[in-house]
């Protein structure tokens, strides 16, 4: 059996992660992973329903902060923990790196206050390995014109996100061996190659 993994998919709206989760779960469970596929915030019944409440209800920053932790805290003892302990592969579509990029970069909010959180609901647990989808904040808008109704984060202008990209930026200074850089500007093909080869699969 493969050792259980923990991976996770980042990047500002629009990078276009969401695309290539599914193919990585694919290809896993082609050569016999157990996979678990999931979301924050969300990935229980208590976290989607904060997730609907985070998304649409306007709230201040700890609020906002408080929301998608006790989300994560839910997440993690009910589905990401006992998933990896079963030995099955997490793959999930954003993480912590999305708190410290939204909440602390475009938000603004107190990353001192963020970390203890981080600690609290953790204790201790972080993703085996990252892919950060790496595309300019101007690209990525136009992406996002051409999907569904924006929420909450998606309605934010450019300087927002340019301010995300720099959470995401500063959090991957911090802990760089984490992280896969994933160029998400390249076309579709290309960056699927190159997601499959940071998880280890043949393209
Ligand atoms: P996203 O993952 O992009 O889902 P979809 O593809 O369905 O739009 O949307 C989740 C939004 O939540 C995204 O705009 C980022 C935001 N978010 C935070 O602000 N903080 C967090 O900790 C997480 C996990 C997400």
């Amino acid at each position: 059996m493969t050792p259980a993994r923990f991976i996770t998919f980042e990047g500002i709206d629009g990078a276009g992660k969401s695309t290539h989760i599914a193919v990585v779960a694919q290809r896993l469970r082609q050569r016999g992973d157990e996979v678990v596929v999931t979301r924050e915030p969300g990935g229980t019944e208590l976290a989607e329903a904060l997730r609907e409440l985070v998304l649409t209800r306007p709230m201040d920053s700890l609020t906002e902060s408080l929301l998608v932790f006790a989300a994560r805290r839910d997440h993690l003892q009910r589905v990401i923990e006992p998933a990896l302990a079963a030995g099955q592969t997490v793959l999930c579509d954003r993480f912590t790196d999305a708190t410290f990029a939204y909440q602390g970069g475009g938000r603004g909010f107190d990353l001192g206050v963020l970390r203890t959180l981080e600690q609290w609901v953790q204790a201790g647990r972080q993703p085996d390995l990252t892919l950060w989808f790496d595309v300019p904040a101007a690209l990525a808008a136009e992406r996002r014109a051409q999907a569904r109704a924006a929420d909450r984060f998606e309605g934010e202008d450019l300087a927002f996100f340019e301010r995300v990209a720099e959470g995401y930026r500063q959090r991957i200074a911090a802990a760089p061996q984490r992280f896969a850089r994933i160029d998400g500007a390249r076309p579709l093909d290309e960056v699927q190659r190159a997601v499959l080869a940071a998880v280890g699969l043949e393209p």
